[in-house]
């Protein structure tokens, strides 16, 4: 098949690509807005593989995702399917108008080739987070008036209704994936988002008070100790996505999420233990205590993660528990010794923890 990517070059789409590459019979066409990053990226693939991966410069931000007419016209009617994975993933309250540049905006742009390019089908990456505040996820499209924790869960949910809206046009299925982590085998991640930064936070607030020596004391993180982290591994992410040509049915959402995701208490000592920072105790928002200044730039560091600590949510994965049927690919069950090892090889980077 001939597939066309956006994101290839982050986390989810590096992945995806190598997935992909092994069917012999695939070629992928990958939109980027930095060739040279996807050039390394192509490098990095044996020389049979970097054959069928052919790079484009663009940007979702723009008209036609900023593909040149020339490019256009070349790729008309040789497309069999677009993944869209290309997006910002920040929950800052501030950036709000990037985020709707680039995930909203980003998402027409993407359809809007694709019309152009007289593709069939269209697989769009939102994340699970659409739920927004409501505490069940289910594999359906949620009301764009709801209430939702930053611009990032708002800007995914209306373009989820964006891509149903071409429905008539051609074929389009969702993915939701929930917050992803690093390979389930190798713990190898290639990101500095979601739990990533939520590590970095910790470790640079850790660092800073190393270089106290001979202070004796504890700082509180404020969390929902029981509430749930939903981690999915990337491969588990790539994996199913992989599958879609071969079995996504049309006007479908996927919940890419764990059926048993860790609380939050044991995440948090696992991150504790691997950052080797023994002074942290996680504390309940009960408004019973007071934090001091430095718990306060603690919890401030940490902001914008806090809303995924909050609470315990569930998400239904029917829809794709029937999509992985009859496949090489097993429902998700990740380990406590599998998050472990992807949380302490996060926590190296270059052999320091970070
Ligand atoms: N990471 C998670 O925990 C998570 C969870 C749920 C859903 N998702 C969704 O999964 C998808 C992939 O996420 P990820 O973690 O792989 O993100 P990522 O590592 O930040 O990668 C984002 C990708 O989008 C590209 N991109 C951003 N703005 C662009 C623009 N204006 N034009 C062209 N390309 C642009 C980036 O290109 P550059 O390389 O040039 O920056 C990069 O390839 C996103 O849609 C995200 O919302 C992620």
């Amino acid at each position: 098949m001939n597939l066309f990517l956006t994101g290839s070059t982050g986390f989810l789409g590096g992945k995806l690509i190598k997935n992909l590459l092994q069917n012999k019979a695939n070629e992928v066409y990958i939109l980027v807005r930095n060739v040279e990053k996807a050039e390394s990226l192509r490098d990095s693939f044996l020389l049979e593989e970097q054959k069928r991966i052919h790079i484009f410069q663009g940007d979702i931000t723009r008209p036609k995702a900023g593909l040149s007419e020339d490019d256009i016209e070349w790729l008309t009617g040789k497309i069999d399917a677009v993944y869209h994975l290309a997006a910002l993933v920040k929950f800052d309250l501030d950036l709000r108008d990037e985020l709707f540049a680039a995930n909203y905006d980003g998402t027409k742009h993407t359809l809007e080739l694709a019309t152009r390019l007289a593709v069939k089908t269209f697989y769009y990456v939102s994340t699970a987070y659409t739920v927004g505040k409501l505490t069940h996820g289910v594999e359906e499209l949620y009301p764009t008036d709801g209430e939702f924790h930053n611009p990032y869960e708002e800007s995914k949910v209306k373009s989820e209704h964006l891509v149903f809206s071409y429905r008539d046009k051609m074929n389009v299925s969702i993915f939701r994936p929930a917050i992803i982590v690093g390979d389930s085998k190798t713990g190898e991640a290639d990101s500095q988002f979601t739990l990533y930064g939520f590590m970095r936070a910790l470790g640079v607030f850790k660092r800073k008070t190393d270089r106290r020596k001979g202070e004796e004391r504890t700082y509180r993180l404020v969390a929902a100790k029981n509430g749930t982290s939903n981690l999915v591994p990337v491969d588990y992410v790539a994996d199913i996505l992989s599958l879609a040509p071969e079995k996504a049915e049309a006007s479908k959402i996927y919940h890419i999420t764990n059926p048993n995701p860790p609380e939050n208490i044991e995440l948090l000592q696992m991150l504790k233990e691997a950052l080797a920072f023994k002074n942290l105790s996680v504390v309940e928002n009960t408004g019973e205590y007071v934090l001091d200044e430095e718990e306060v730039r603690l919890n401030s560091l940490i902001e914008v993660f806090r809303v995924y600590l909050a609470g315990a949510l569930t998400f239904e994965d029917r829809n794709t528990q029937n999509l992985i049927k009859g496949t090489s690919v097993s429902h998700l069950e990740m380990s406590d010794e599998t998050i472990d090892m992807i949380i302490r090889a996060g926590c190296q980077v270059e052999g320091k923890v970070v």
